[in-house]
Protein backbone atom coordinates (compact mmCIF):
# COMPACT_ATOMS: atom_id res chain seq x y z
CA UNK A 1 0.00 0.00 0.00
CA UNK A 2 1.17 3.81 -0.90
CA UNK A 3 0.35 6.31 1.20
CA UNK A 4 2.83 8.40 0.37
CA UNK A 5 3.66 11.72 1.98
CA UNK A 6 6.16 12.42 -1.17
CA UNK A 7 4.91 12.51 -4.29
CA UNK A 8 6.62 10.27 -6.57
CA UNK A 9 3.66 9.67 -8.37
CA UNK A 10 3.25 13.43 -9.31
CA UNK A 11 6.22 13.06 -11.65
CA UNK A 12 5.23 9.38 -12.93
CA UNK A 13 1.55 10.20 -14.52
CA UNK A 14 1.17 13.01 -16.57
CA UNK A 15 -1.44 16.20 -15.39
CA UNK A 16 -4.08 14.70 -17.90
CA UNK A 17 -3.81 10.81 -16.52
CA UNK A 18 -4.50 11.85 -13.02
CA UNK A 19 -6.83 14.04 -14.25
CA UNK A 20 -9.13 10.83 -16.16
CA UNK A 21 -9.55 9.61 -12.85
CA UNK A 22 -11.89 11.92 -12.08
CA UNK A 23 -13.81 11.13 -15.17
CA UNK A 24 -16.28 8.48 -13.72
CA UNK A 25 -17.31 10.96 -11.00
CA UNK A 26 -18.47 12.68 -14.26
CA UNK A 27 -20.35 10.19 -15.98
CA UNK A 28 -23.27 10.33 -14.42
CA UNK A 29 -24.40 13.50 -15.52
CA UNK A 30 -23.17 13.78 -19.51
CA UNK A 31 -26.79 15.38 -20.17
CA UNK A 32 -25.54 18.34 -17.92
CA UNK A 33 -21.82 18.78 -19.23
CA UNK A 34 -23.28 18.51 -22.78
CA UNK A 35 -25.61 21.03 -22.02
CA UNK A 36 -22.86 23.24 -20.43
CA UNK A 37 -20.55 22.59 -23.71
CA UNK A 38 -22.97 23.58 -26.01
CA UNK A 39 -24.06 26.70 -24.49
CA UNK A 40 -20.16 27.48 -24.18
CA UNK A 41 -19.79 26.68 -27.84
CA UNK A 42 -23.17 29.15 -28.31
CA UNK A 43 -21.29 32.29 -26.13
CA UNK A 44 -18.01 31.50 -27.85
CA UNK A 45 -19.20 32.23 -31.04
CA UNK A 46 -21.16 35.06 -30.50
CA UNK A 47 -18.42 37.11 -28.56
CA UNK A 48 -16.18 36.47 -32.04
CA UNK A 49 -19.10 37.74 -34.14
CA UNK A 50 -18.69 41.16 -32.25
CA UNK A 51 -15.60 42.22 -33.88
CA UNK A 52 -17.13 41.66 -37.33
CA UNK A 53 -20.02 43.59 -36.74
CA UNK A 54 -17.86 46.37 -35.40
CA UNK A 55 -15.80 46.38 -38.63
CA UNK A 56 -19.51 46.77 -40.58
CA UNK A 57 -19.58 49.53 -38.49
CA UNK A 58 -16.88 51.26 -38.86
CA UNK A 59 -16.49 51.13 -43.03
CA UNK A 60 -20.19 51.26 -43.84
CA UNK A 61 -22.04 53.01 -41.04
CA UNK A 62 -19.57 56.04 -39.93
CA UNK A 63 -17.83 56.46 -43.09
CA UNK A 64 -20.89 57.92 -44.59
CA UNK A 65 -21.17 61.73 -43.81
CA UNK A 66 -18.24 61.50 -45.99
CA UNK A 67 -18.39 58.50 -48.33
CA UNK A 68 -20.95 58.46 -50.83
CA UNK A 69 -21.16 54.34 -51.49
CA UNK A 70 -22.29 54.37 -47.13
CA UNK A 71 -25.19 52.64 -46.15
CA UNK A 72 -27.84 54.11 -45.57
CA UNK A 73 -29.99 54.70 -41.65
CA UNK A 74 -32.07 51.79 -42.18
CA UNK A 75 -28.90 49.74 -42.44
CA UNK A 76 -27.53 51.04 -39.33
CA UNK A 77 -30.48 50.19 -37.35
CA UNK A 78 -29.81 46.85 -38.78
CA UNK A 79 -26.22 46.55 -37.78
CA UNK A 80 -26.88 47.82 -33.88
CA UNK A 81 -30.08 45.52 -33.66
CA UNK A 82 -27.78 42.85 -34.51
CA UNK A 83 -25.08 43.99 -32.55
CA UNK A 84 -28.02 44.02 -29.62
CA UNK A 85 -29.89 40.62 -30.33
CA UNK A 86 -25.68 38.99 -30.52
CA UNK A 87 -25.87 40.40 -26.81
CA UNK A 88 -28.55 38.59 -26.00
CA UNK A 89 -27.68 35.17 -27.18
CA UNK A 90 -24.58 35.42 -25.45
CA UNK A 91 -26.14 36.57 -21.92
CA UNK A 92 -28.03 33.86 -21.90
CA UNK A 93 -25.41 31.06 -23.05
CA UNK A 94 -23.20 32.50 -20.40
CA UNK A 95 -26.12 32.30 -17.77
CA UNK A 96 -26.57 28.72 -18.83
CA UNK A 97 -23.54 27.35 -18.94
CA UNK A 98 -22.36 29.24 -15.53
CA UNK A 99 -25.23 27.30 -13.78
CA UNK A 100 -24.51 24.16 -15.36
CA UNK A 101 -20.98 24.24 -14.62
CA UNK A 102 -20.98 25.51 -11.20
CA UNK A 103 -23.94 22.83 -10.46
CA UNK A 104 -21.46 20.27 -11.76
CA UNK A 105 -18.31 21.42 -9.43
CA UNK A 106 -20.61 21.11 -6.51
CA UNK A 107 -22.07 17.94 -6.89
CA UNK A 108 -19.27 16.14 -8.15
CA UNK A 109 -17.22 17.46 -4.91
CA UNK A 110 -20.12 16.19 -2.94
CA UNK A 111 -20.14 12.75 -4.79
CA UNK A 112 -16.06 12.90 -4.28
CA UNK A 113 -16.40 13.85 -0.77
CA UNK A 114 -18.96 10.56 -0.21
CA UNK A 115 -17.02 8.27 -1.70
CA UNK A 116 -13.83 8.86 -0.28
CA UNK A 117 -15.15 8.79 2.92
CA UNK A 118 -16.74 5.66 2.34
CA UNK A 119 -13.52 4.32 1.20
CA UNK A 120 -11.83 5.62 4.13
CA UNK A 121 -13.75 3.95 6.54
CA UNK A 122 -13.59 0.69 5.00
CA UNK A 123 -9.47 0.87 5.27
CA UNK A 124 -7.37 -1.45 7.26
CA UNK A 125 -5.86 -0.55 10.73
CA UNK A 126 -2.52 -0.04 8.89
CA UNK A 127 -3.89 2.58 6.70
CA UNK A 128 -4.46 4.77 9.92
CA UNK A 129 -1.03 3.89 11.57
CA UNK A 130 0.18 5.51 8.35
CA UNK A 131 -2.13 8.36 7.53
CA UNK A 132 -2.65 10.78 10.47
CA UNK A 133 -6.08 11.50 10.54
CA UNK A 134 -6.11 15.40 10.17
CA UNK A 135 -4.54 14.63 6.93
CA UNK A 136 -7.46 12.55 6.18
CA UNK A 137 -9.74 15.66 6.85
CA UNK A 138 -7.35 17.91 4.99
CA UNK A 139 -8.03 15.70 1.90
CA UNK A 140 -11.68 15.29 2.42
CA UNK A 141 -12.14 19.04 2.52
CA UNK A 142 -9.23 21.41 0.71
CA UNK A 143 -8.27 18.69 -1.56
CA UNK A 144 -12.05 19.17 -2.66
CA UNK A 145 -12.77 22.42 -2.90
CA UNK A 146 -9.42 22.83 -5.54
CA UNK A 147 -11.25 20.29 -7.81
CA UNK A 148 -14.85 21.91 -7.12
CA UNK A 149 -12.95 25.22 -8.78
CA UNK A 150 -11.57 23.16 -11.26
CA UNK A 151 -15.01 21.84 -12.58
CA UNK A 152 -17.00 24.48 -11.28
CA UNK A 153 -15.23 27.37 -13.01
CA UNK A 154 -11.24 26.36 -14.50
CA UNK A 155 -12.41 23.65 -17.11
CA UNK A 156 -15.43 25.99 -18.68
CA UNK A 157 -13.36 29.03 -18.28
CA UNK A 158 -10.36 27.10 -20.23
CA UNK A 159 -12.78 25.72 -22.70
CA UNK A 160 -13.98 29.31 -23.80
CA UNK A 161 -10.72 30.78 -23.66
CA UNK A 162 -9.11 27.83 -25.86
CA UNK A 163 -12.51 28.34 -28.37
CA UNK A 164 -12.24 31.82 -28.85
CA UNK A 165 -8.47 31.69 -28.51
CA UNK A 166 -8.59 29.35 -31.88
CA UNK A 167 -11.60 31.22 -33.38
CA UNK A 168 -10.02 34.96 -33.00
CA UNK A 169 -6.54 33.16 -34.73
CA UNK A 170 -8.60 31.76 -37.38
CA UNK A 171 -10.59 35.36 -37.95
CA UNK A 172 -6.95 37.39 -37.50
CA UNK A 173 -5.90 35.00 -40.15
CA UNK A 174 -8.61 35.24 -42.18
CA UNK A 175 -8.52 39.71 -41.73
CA UNK A 176 -4.88 39.97 -42.62
CA UNK A 177 -2.66 36.66 -43.30
CA UNK A 178 0.41 38.16 -43.38
CA UNK A 179 -0.01 40.36 -39.97
CA UNK A 180 -1.71 37.17 -38.42
CA UNK A 181 1.30 34.78 -39.47
CA UNK A 182 3.74 37.17 -37.66
CA UNK A 183 1.95 36.76 -34.58
CA UNK A 184 1.60 33.13 -34.98
CA UNK A 185 4.94 32.79 -35.28
CA UNK A 186 5.38 34.70 -32.36
CA UNK A 187 3.33 32.92 -29.75
CA UNK A 188 5.06 29.82 -30.63
CA UNK A 189 7.93 30.73 -29.01
CA UNK A 190 5.86 32.20 -26.15
CA UNK A 191 4.13 28.86 -25.25
CA UNK A 192 6.71 26.71 -24.70
CA UNK A 193 8.28 28.65 -21.38
CA UNK A 194 4.71 28.93 -20.17
CA UNK A 195 5.21 24.89 -20.36
CA UNK A 196 7.92 24.50 -18.26
CA UNK A 197 6.73 26.66 -15.77
CA UNK A 198 3.37 24.95 -15.66
CA UNK A 199 4.95 21.94 -14.71
CA UNK A 200 6.75 22.97 -11.82
CA UNK A 201 3.71 24.80 -11.12
CA UNK A 202 2.14 20.97 -10.48
CA UNK A 203 4.71 19.90 -7.83
CA UNK A 204 4.60 22.83 -5.84
CA UNK A 205 0.43 22.32 -5.55
CA UNK A 206 1.13 19.76 -4.27
CA UNK A 207 4.17 20.06 -1.75
CA UNK A 208 1.71 23.34 -1.17
CA UNK A 209 -1.59 20.57 0.01
CA UNK A 210 0.86 18.67 1.77
CA UNK A 211 2.21 20.97 4.21
CA UNK A 212 -1.75 22.40 4.59
CA UNK A 213 -2.72 19.24 5.37
CA UNK A 214 0.26 18.88 7.92
CA UNK A 215 -1.11 22.06 9.57
CA UNK A 216 -4.20 20.70 10.07
CA UNK A 217 -3.36 17.26 11.88
CA UNK A 218 -1.34 19.09 14.03
CA UNK A 219 -3.83 21.22 15.36
CA UNK A 220 -6.50 17.84 15.09
CA UNK A 221 -3.46 16.18 17.86
CA UNK A 222 -3.05 18.64 19.92
CA UNK A 223 -6.75 19.88 20.14
CA UNK A 224 -7.05 15.96 21.21
CA UNK A 225 -5.04 16.25 23.62
CA UNK A 226 -5.95 19.27 25.03
CA UNK A 227 -6.02 18.44 29.02
CA UNK A 228 -2.33 17.07 28.82
CA UNK A 229 -1.29 20.20 27.27
CA UNK A 230 -2.24 22.45 29.51
CA UNK A 231 -1.12 20.31 32.75
CA UNK A 232 2.25 20.45 31.04
CA UNK A 233 1.99 24.05 30.63
CA UNK A 234 2.98 23.27 26.78
CA UNK A 235 0.59 25.52 25.34
CA UNK A 236 3.64 27.75 24.42
CA UNK A 237 5.48 25.15 22.90
CA UNK A 238 2.57 23.68 20.84
CA UNK A 239 1.80 27.25 19.37
CA UNK A 240 5.40 27.68 18.19
CA UNK A 241 4.59 24.06 16.74
CA UNK A 242 1.53 24.95 14.96
CA UNK A 243 2.91 28.37 14.28
CA UNK A 244 5.68 26.56 12.61
CA UNK A 245 3.83 24.74 10.75
CA UNK A 246 1.79 27.32 9.51
CA UNK A 247 4.68 29.00 8.59
CA UNK A 248 5.87 26.24 6.58
CA UNK A 249 2.23 25.75 4.47
CA UNK A 250 2.76 29.66 3.90
CA UNK A 251 5.91 29.35 2.49
CA UNK A 252 5.41 26.42 0.19
CA UNK A 253 1.91 28.57 -0.96
CA UNK A 254 4.41 31.18 -1.35
CA UNK A 255 6.51 29.40 -3.58
CA UNK A 256 3.56 27.72 -6.02
CA UNK A 257 2.35 31.18 -6.35
CA UNK A 258 5.97 33.25 -6.94
CA UNK A 259 6.04 30.49 -9.85
CA UNK A 260 2.37 31.11 -10.74
CA UNK A 261 3.04 35.01 -10.89
CA UNK A 262 5.97 34.51 -13.16
CA UNK A 263 3.79 32.24 -15.31
CA UNK A 264 1.11 34.94 -16.18
CA UNK A 265 4.02 37.61 -16.33
CA UNK A 266 5.70 35.79 -18.72
CA UNK A 267 2.75 35.23 -20.53
CA UNK A 268 0.62 38.59 -20.74
CA UNK A 269 4.45 40.61 -21.56
CA UNK A 270 5.22 37.80 -24.15
CA UNK A 271 1.72 38.06 -25.63
CA UNK A 272 1.12 41.19 -25.88
CA UNK A 273 4.67 42.17 -27.21
CA UNK A 274 3.94 40.50 -29.76
CA UNK A 275 0.69 41.94 -30.89
CA UNK A 276 1.72 45.72 -29.98
CA UNK A 277 4.46 44.80 -32.60
CA UNK A 278 2.13 43.60 -35.20
CA UNK A 279 -0.16 46.85 -34.55
CA UNK A 280 2.50 49.05 -34.97
CA UNK A 281 3.11 47.09 -38.64
CA UNK A 282 -0.64 47.44 -39.20
CA UNK A 283 -1.03 50.86 -38.59
CA UNK A 284 1.76 51.69 -40.53
CA UNK A 285 -0.13 49.83 -42.94
CA UNK A 286 -3.34 51.58 -42.69
CA UNK A 287 -1.19 55.63 -43.01
CA UNK A 288 0.02 53.85 -46.55
CA UNK A 289 -3.34 53.07 -47.52
CA UNK A 290 -2.72 48.95 -47.42
CA UNK A 291 -5.61 48.28 -45.83
CA UNK A 292 -8.94 49.86 -43.84
CA UNK A 293 -9.40 51.63 -40.16
CA UNK A 294 -12.40 48.90 -40.35
CA UNK A 295 -10.64 45.80 -41.14
CA UNK A 296 -7.50 47.02 -38.71
CA UNK A 297 -9.76 47.59 -35.68
CA UNK A 298 -11.36 44.00 -36.51
CA UNK A 299 -7.76 42.55 -36.56
CA UNK A 300 -7.08 44.72 -33.20
CA UNK A 301 -10.20 43.10 -31.47
CA UNK A 302 -9.79 39.72 -32.76
CA UNK A 303 -5.85 40.20 -31.43
CA UNK A 304 -7.03 41.64 -27.98
CA UNK A 305 -9.46 38.27 -27.37
CA UNK A 306 -6.51 35.97 -28.64
CA UNK A 307 -4.07 38.18 -26.00
CA UNK A 308 -6.92 38.06 -23.60
CA UNK A 309 -7.46 34.41 -24.11
CA UNK A 310 -3.93 33.17 -23.46
CA UNK A 311 -3.64 35.21 -20.49
CA UNK A 312 -6.59 33.44 -18.79
CA UNK A 313 -5.43 30.02 -20.31
CA UNK A 314 -1.88 30.12 -18.38
CA UNK A 315 -3.90 31.39 -15.28
CA UNK A 316 -6.64 28.32 -15.83
CA UNK A 317 -3.28 26.08 -16.77
CA UNK A 318 -1.88 26.92 -13.40
CA UNK A 319 -5.45 25.86 -11.95
CA UNK A 320 -5.34 22.31 -13.65
CA UNK A 321 -1.65 21.35 -12.15
CA UNK A 322 -2.92 22.42 -9.09
CA UNK A 323 -6.32 20.49 -8.97
CA UNK A 324 -3.93 17.41 -10.99
CA UNK A 325 -1.96 17.64 -7.41
CA UNK A 326 -5.12 17.43 -4.99
CA UNK A 327 -6.50 15.20 -7.48
CA UNK A 328 -3.55 12.80 -6.71
CA UNK A 329 -3.74 13.29 -3.43
CA UNK A 330 -8.03 12.18 -3.17
CA UNK A 331 -7.11 8.90 -5.73
CA UNK A 332 -4.27 7.52 -2.93
CA UNK A 333 -7.38 7.71 0.17
CA UNK A 334 -9.67 5.89 -2.49
CA UNK A 335 -6.79 3.13 -3.01
CA UNK A 336 -7.67 -0.56 -1.26
CA UNK A 337 -5.45 -1.17 1.19
CA UNK A 338 -6.89 -4.10 1.14
CA UNK A 339 -4.78 -6.61 3.16
CA UNK A 340 -7.97 -7.86 5.30
CA UNK A 341 -10.33 -8.91 2.87
CA UNK A 342 -13.99 -10.42 3.32
CA UNK A 343 -14.64 -14.18 2.68
CA UNK A 344 -17.21 -15.59 0.78
CA UNK A 345 -19.12 -18.00 4.02
CA UNK A 346 -21.72 -17.22 6.40
CA UNK A 347 -21.23 -18.04 9.78
CA UNK A 348 -22.20 -21.50 11.36
CA UNK A 349 -25.23 -20.23 14.18
CA UNK A 350 -23.76 -20.43 17.26
CA UNK A 351 -24.98 -22.81 19.80
CA UNK A 352 -27.31 -21.63 22.61
CA UNK A 353 -24.39 -20.99 25.18
CA UNK A 354 -22.66 -18.84 22.69
CA UNK A 355 -19.51 -19.06 19.67
CA UNK A 356 -16.99 -21.61 19.95
CA UNK A 357 -13.35 -20.27 19.03
CA UNK A 358 -9.95 -22.02 18.58
CA UNK A 359 -6.84 -20.57 17.90
CA UNK A 360 -4.01 -22.50 16.55
CA UNK A 361 -0.54 -22.16 16.49
CA UNK A 362 -1.19 -18.15 15.62
CA UNK A 363 2.21 -16.16 14.92
CA UNK A 364 2.00 -12.57 14.27
CA UNK A 365 4.00 -9.59 13.91
CA UNK A 366 2.70 -6.06 13.22
CA UNK A 367 3.01 -4.36 9.67
CA UNK A 368 5.24 -1.46 11.31
CA UNK A 369 7.58 -3.98 12.85
CA UNK A 370 8.61 -7.24 10.75
CA UNK A 371 11.34 -8.65 13.02
CA UNK A 372 9.75 -8.27 16.66
CA UNK A 373 7.16 -11.04 17.10
CA UNK A 374 4.03 -9.72 18.69
CA UNK A 375 2.55 -13.69 19.05
CA UNK A 376 4.33 -16.19 18.95
CA UNK A 377 2.67 -20.02 18.35
CA UNK A 378 -0.72 -19.36 20.15
CA UNK A 379 -3.00 -21.73 20.70
CA UNK A 380 -5.82 -22.11 23.09
CA UNK A 381 -9.64 -22.89 22.88
CA UNK A 382 -12.94 -21.32 24.00
CA UNK A 383 -15.72 -23.40 24.39
CA UNK A 384 -19.39 -22.53 24.24
CA UNK A 385 -20.47 -20.66 26.98
CA UNK A 386 -17.18 -20.25 28.84
CA UNK A 387 -15.43 -17.61 30.28
CA UNK A 388 -11.43 -17.26 29.46
CA UNK A 389 -9.26 -14.80 30.98
CA UNK A 390 -5.95 -13.55 29.52
CA UNK A 391 -3.66 -12.72 31.69
CA UNK A 392 0.04 -11.50 31.64
CA UNK A 393 2.37 -8.40 31.95
CA UNK A 394 1.59 -5.12 29.64
CA UNK A 395 3.00 -6.01 26.64
CA UNK A 396 2.61 -9.55 26.77
CA UNK A 397 0.30 -9.29 23.55
CA UNK A 398 -3.00 -9.72 24.98
CA UNK A 399 -4.80 -6.71 22.94
CA UNK A 400 -3.21 -8.00 19.62
CA UNK A 401 -5.22 -11.50 20.30
CA UNK A 402 -8.19 -9.55 20.36
CA UNK A 403 -7.47 -7.65 17.25
CA UNK A 404 -6.75 -10.60 15.54
CA UNK A 405 -10.08 -12.38 16.60
CA UNK A 406 -11.64 -9.04 15.32
CA UNK A 407 -9.71 -9.55 11.93
CA UNK A 408 -8.11 -5.86 12.33
CA UNK A 409 -5.20 -7.49 11.11
CA UNK A 410 -4.50 -11.29 9.80
CA UNK A 411 -1.91 -13.91 11.56
CA UNK A 412 1.54 -14.36 9.38
CA UNK A 413 0.49 -18.34 9.90
CA UNK A 414 -1.75 -20.43 12.13
CA UNK A 415 -5.34 -20.59 11.97
CA UNK A 416 -8.46 -19.47 14.03
CA UNK A 417 -11.25 -21.16 13.84
CA UNK A 418 -14.75 -19.62 14.79
CA UNK A 419 -17.84 -22.39 15.18
CA UNK A 420 -14.94 -24.40 13.36
CA UNK A 421 -14.59 -21.60 10.36
CA UNK A 422 -11.71 -20.03 9.96
CA UNK A 423 -12.60 -16.57 10.20
CA UNK A 424 -10.70 -15.51 7.21
CA UNK A 425 -13.48 -17.40 4.95
CA UNK A 426 -16.16 -15.68 6.73
CA UNK A 427 -17.71 -12.22 5.43
CA UNK A 428 -16.14 -9.26 7.52
CA UNK A 429 -19.84 -8.59 8.70
CA UNK A 430 -20.83 -11.77 9.55
CA UNK A 431 -17.46 -11.83 11.70
CA UNK A 432 -18.04 -8.56 13.56
CA UNK A 433 -21.43 -8.86 14.09
CA UNK A 434 -20.54 -12.35 15.75
CA UNK A 435 -17.58 -10.98 17.85
CA UNK A 436 -18.18 -8.10 20.57
CA UNK A 437 -15.62 -6.02 21.43
CA UNK A 438 -15.12 -3.77 24.35
CA UNK A 439 -11.76 -2.25 23.95
CA UNK A 440 -9.23 -0.60 26.11
CA UNK A 441 -10.57 2.69 25.86
CA UNK A 442 -14.40 3.38 25.94
CA UNK A 443 -15.08 5.27 22.92
CA UNK A 444 -18.42 7.81 23.08
CA UNK A 445 -19.76 9.15 20.16
CA UNK A 446 -20.64 13.30 20.80
CA UNK A 447 -24.08 12.38 20.92
CA UNK A 448 -26.91 11.39 23.82
CA UNK A 449 -26.89 8.23 26.01
CA UNK A 450 -29.49 6.61 24.20
CA UNK A 451 -28.06 6.68 20.42
CA UNK A 452 -24.52 6.25 22.04
CA UNK A 453 -25.70 2.83 23.46
CA UNK A 454 -28.13 1.74 20.35
CA UNK A 455 -24.76 2.46 18.30
CA UNK A 456 -24.82 -1.46 19.25
CA UNK A 457 -28.36 -2.22 17.57
CA UNK A 458 -29.57 0.41 15.64
CA UNK A 459 -32.99 -0.92 15.61
CA UNK A 460 -33.38 -1.25 19.47
CA UNK A 461 -36.31 -0.08 20.83
CA UNK A 462 -36.14 2.36 23.50
CA UNK A 463 -36.83 -0.37 26.57
CA UNK A 464 -34.14 -2.38 24.98
CA UNK A 465 -31.61 0.20 24.81
CA UNK A 466 -33.02 0.79 28.75
CA UNK A 467 -32.66 -3.39 29.54
CA UNK A 468 -28.92 -2.67 28.58
CA UNK A 469 -27.95 0.36 30.54
CA UNK A 470 -29.49 -1.76 33.53
CA UNK A 471 -27.91 -4.83 32.91
CA UNK A 472 -24.06 -2.74 32.63
CA UNK A 473 -25.30 -0.91 35.83
CA UNK A 474 -25.33 2.04 34.35
CA UNK A 475 -28.96 3.05 34.68
CA UNK A 476 -28.14 4.42 38.46
CA UNK A 477 -25.80 7.23 36.73
CA UNK A 478 -27.87 7.73 33.68
CA UNK A 479 -30.88 8.94 35.39
CA UNK A 480 -28.27 11.49 37.62
CA UNK A 481 -27.79 13.01 34.14
CA UNK A 482 -29.52 16.50 33.85
CA UNK A 483 -31.50 14.74 31.35
CA UNK A 484 -31.55 11.07 31.74
CA UNK A 485 -31.20 9.60 28.07
CA UNK A 486 -31.43 12.02 26.07
CA UNK A 487 -28.29 13.65 28.28
CA UNK A 488 -25.62 15.29 25.78
CA UNK A 489 -22.51 13.51 25.83
CA UNK A 490 -19.86 15.85 24.65
CA UNK A 491 -17.14 15.13 22.17
CA UNK A 492 -15.72 11.61 23.22
CA UNK A 493 -17.75 12.10 26.35
CA UNK A 494 -15.84 14.25 27.86
CA UNK A 495 -18.64 14.89 30.48
CA UNK A 496 -18.69 11.13 31.78
CA UNK A 497 -15.91 9.87 34.16
CA UNK A 498 -14.02 6.54 32.96
CA UNK A 499 -16.06 3.78 34.67
CA UNK A 500 -19.33 5.55 33.50
CA UNK A 501 -17.97 5.69 29.87
CA UNK A 502 -17.03 1.78 30.17
CA UNK A 503 -20.43 1.06 31.28
CA UNK A 504 -21.31 2.72 28.60
CA UNK A 505 -19.41 0.47 26.41
CA UNK A 506 -20.59 -2.40 27.71
CA UNK A 507 -24.38 -1.40 27.73
CA UNK A 508 -23.78 -0.91 23.84
CA UNK A 509 -21.90 -4.49 23.94
CA UNK A 510 -24.59 -5.55 25.42
CA UNK A 511 -27.13 -4.29 23.29
CA UNK A 512 -25.63 -6.17 20.55
CA UNK A 513 -25.50 -9.35 22.10
CA UNK A 514 -22.73 -10.53 20.28
CA UNK A 515 -22.43 -14.74 20.95
CA UNK A 516 -18.60 -14.42 21.74
CA UNK A 517 -17.98 -11.18 23.37
CA UNK A 518 -14.08 -9.54 23.93
CA UNK A 519 -13.50 -7.35 26.77
CA UNK A 520 -10.02 -5.52 27.05
CA UNK A 521 -8.91 -4.67 30.58
CA UNK A 522 -12.87 -3.54 31.45
CA UNK A 523 -11.89 -2.55 35.03
CA UNK A 524 -8.03 -1.35 34.81
CA UNK A 525 -8.61 1.94 35.46
CA UNK A 526 -11.59 2.15 37.65
CA UNK A 527 -11.17 2.81 41.50
CA UNK A 528 -12.66 -0.22 43.90
CA UNK A 529 -16.38 1.24 44.03
CA UNK A 530 -16.87 1.87 40.35
CA UNK A 531 -14.69 -1.60 39.94
CA UNK A 532 -17.24 -3.42 41.77
CA UNK A 533 -20.37 -1.97 39.58
CA UNK A 534 -18.69 -3.14 36.30
CA UNK A 535 -17.46 -6.46 37.42
CA UNK A 536 -20.94 -6.98 38.10
CA UNK A 537 -22.30 -5.40 34.97
CA UNK A 538 -19.46 -8.10 33.45
CA UNK A 539 -20.94 -11.04 35.09
CA UNK A 540 -24.05 -10.70 33.87
CA UNK A 541 -22.68 -9.50 30.41
CA UNK A 542 -20.87 -12.97 30.75
CA UNK A 543 -23.44 -15.31 31.13
CA UNK A 544 -25.01 -16.79 28.09
CA UNK A 545 -22.46 -16.67 25.72
CA UNK A 546 -19.02 -16.98 25.74
CA UNK A 547 -16.60 -14.52 26.47
CA UNK A 548 -12.66 -13.76 26.11
CA UNK A 549 -11.38 -11.48 28.99
CA UNK A 550 -8.09 -9.51 29.54
CA UNK A 551 -7.96 -8.77 33.08
CA UNK A 552 -5.58 -6.72 34.83
CA UNK A 553 -6.70 -7.08 38.14
CA UNK A 554 -7.00 -10.76 39.23
CA UNK A 555 -9.50 -10.44 41.48
CA UNK A 556 -12.05 -10.19 38.94
CA UNK A 557 -11.02 -13.43 36.56
CA UNK A 558 -10.86 -15.73 39.76
CA UNK A 559 -14.01 -17.24 38.64
CA UNK A 560 -12.90 -17.84 34.84
CA UNK A 561 -13.36 -21.90 33.88
CA UNK A 562 -9.99 -21.29 31.99
CA UNK A 563 -6.80 -18.49 32.78
CA UNK A 564 -4.13 -18.11 30.10
CA UNK A 565 -1.14 -16.72 31.00
CA UNK A 566 0.48 -14.82 28.38
CA UNK A 567 4.32 -13.29 28.38
CA UNK A 568 6.14 -11.44 25.22
CA UNK A 569 3.69 -13.07 22.87
CA UNK A 570 3.67 -16.28 24.04
CA UNK A 571 1.43 -17.95 26.00
CA UNK A 572 3.40 -19.45 29.22
CA UNK A 573 0.48 -21.19 31.33
CA UNK A 574 -3.12 -21.92 31.73
CA UNK A 575 -5.34 -23.41 34.28
CA UNK A 576 -7.51 -22.79 36.83
CA UNK A 577 -6.79 -19.77 39.28
CA UNK A 578 -6.10 -22.35 42.12
CA UNK A 579 -3.55 -24.97 39.78
CA UNK A 580 -1.84 -21.73 38.28
CA UNK A 581 -1.34 -20.68 41.83
CA UNK A 582 0.09 -24.20 42.56
CA UNK A 583 2.01 -24.16 39.63
CA UNK A 584 4.34 -21.57 41.27
CA UNK A 585 4.67 -20.05 37.98
CA UNK A 586 4.08 -16.34 36.50
CA UNK A 587 0.76 -16.67 37.42
CA UNK A 588 1.36 -17.06 41.33
CA UNK A 589 4.24 -14.25 41.13
CA UNK A 590 1.21 -11.83 40.00
CA UNK A 591 -1.15 -13.25 41.98
CA UNK A 592 1.25 -12.88 44.90
CA UNK A 593 2.10 -9.34 44.46
CA UNK A 594 -1.96 -8.40 43.93
CA UNK A 595 -3.14 -10.06 46.76
CA UNK A 596 -0.36 -10.04 49.16
CA UNK A 597 0.08 -13.21 49.57
CA UNK A 598 3.67 -14.92 50.02
CA UNK A 599 4.25 -17.95 48.68
N1 LIG B 1 -0.14 -1.05 16.03
C1 LIG B 1 1.00 -1.57 16.50
N2 LIG B 1 2.11 -1.56 15.73
C2 LIG B 1 3.26 -2.09 16.17
N3 LIG B 1 3.41 -2.66 17.36
C3 LIG B 1 2.35 -2.71 18.19
C4 LIG B 1 1.08 -2.17 17.80
N4 LIG B 1 0.23 -2.37 18.82
C5 LIG B 1 0.92 -3.02 19.78
N5 LIG B 1 2.19 -3.23 19.42
C6 LIG B 1 3.23 -3.94 20.19
O1 LIG B 1 2.83 -5.28 20.36
C7 LIG B 1 3.13 -5.75 21.66
C8 LIG B 1 1.89 -6.30 22.33
O2 LIG B 1 1.00 -5.25 22.57
P1 LIG B 1 -0.43 -5.45 23.23
O3 LIG B 1 -1.09 -6.60 22.58
O4 LIG B 1 -1.13 -4.15 23.17
O5 LIG B 1 -0.05 -5.80 24.73
P2 LIG B 1 -1.00 -5.96 26.00
O6 LIG B 1 -0.77 -7.33 26.47
O7 LIG B 1 -0.51 -4.97 27.00
O8 LIG B 1 -2.40 -5.70 25.59
C9 LIG B 1 3.74 -4.58 22.41
O9 LIG B 1 5.13 -4.76 22.39
C10 LIG B 1 3.36 -3.36 21.57
O10 LIG B 1 4.37 -2.39 21.63
MG1 LIG C 1 -3.70 -4.18 26.13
Amino acid sequence: MKISKKTPSASEKSTWDTLKQLQPFLRPYRLRVLVAATALLVAAAATLTIPAVFRLLIDRGFSTADNLQGIGSADINRVFLTLFGVAIVLALATATRFYCVSWLGDRITADLRKRVFSKVLRQDPVFFETLRTGEVQSRLSSDTTLIQSLIGSSISLGLRNALLFAGALIMMIWSSPTLASIIVALLIVVVLPILIIGRRVRKLSRDSQDKLADTGALANETLNAMQTVQSYVREDMESQRYDLAADHAFESALKRNRNRSYLTALAITLVFGSIVFVLWLGAQAVSDQRMSAGLLTQFMLYAALVAGSTGVLAEVFGDVQRAAGATERLVELMQDSATITSGQQKLKTSSEAGASLQLMDVSFNYPSRPDTPALQNISFDLQPGTTVALVGPSGAGKTTVLQLLSRFYDPQSGCILLNNSAIDTLTLSALRNTVGLVSQESIVFSDNVTNNIRYGKLDASFEQVQAAAKDAQALEFIDRLPEGFDTYLGEKGVRLSGGQRQRLSIARALLKNPPLLLLDEATSALDAQSEAKVQKALDRAMSGRTTLVIAHRLATIINADKIIVMDQGRVVDSGSHQELLDNGGLYAKLAAMQFGLSN
